[in-house]
């Protein structure tokens, strides 16, 4: 292993990635919520949208943010059947399953877009799929994709 091998990788060890959260005002939002009243430590990677449902979450709106700089984007629905508008959360999951497949043909890592289910009482569960999130995002390292504009 090369010297600047080590010196990229220690500077990746330090790199913490931003990340876009679109989170469910019904589950999501109140799981996140649950996390931080429970002291439950999850990476301070996230800076969060709270919407109406995860259906509302428009692929423009992660195109958008990814160009805007963004290093990933994590949508956060309700669990399948408790969507408060019913079939919002399976419209996004299908929306999102082709819009993972678009930004792979743009060149485009598609870990850098993560779909996930977290309910209001699933505190612990928000904690870890964001860890894990961070985790496919920071391996995937800054996006580079488009200039940041911070
Ligand atoms: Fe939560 Fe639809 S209301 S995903």
């Amino acid at each position: 292993m090369t010297t600047q091998t080590k010196q990229e990788e220690s500077l990746n060890d330090e790199w913490e990635p931003k990340i876009l959260a679109f989170l469910c005002n019904w589950c999501s939002y109140a799981g996140a919520d649950l996390a931080g009243v429970s002291r439950i430590q999850y990476p301070p990677t996230i800076r969060v949208v709270r919407v109406p449902c995860s259906g509302r979450v428009s692929p423009y709106f992660i195109i958008k943010s990814l160009m805007d700089g963004w290093d990933g984007v994590v949508v956060s629905g309700c669990h399948p059947g408790d969507c408060h508008y019913l079939t919002g959360n399976l419209v996004a999951r299908r929306r999102f399953a082709i819009l993972k497949e678009l930004l792979e043909f743009f060149g485009i890592e598609p870990g850098r877009v993560n779909f996930m289910w977290a309910s209001a009482a699933e505190g612990e569960r928000f904690a870890n799929l964001i860890k894990k999130a961070t985790k496919i995002v920071k391996k995937l390292g800054p996006n580079k994709k488009f200039e940041k504009k911070w």
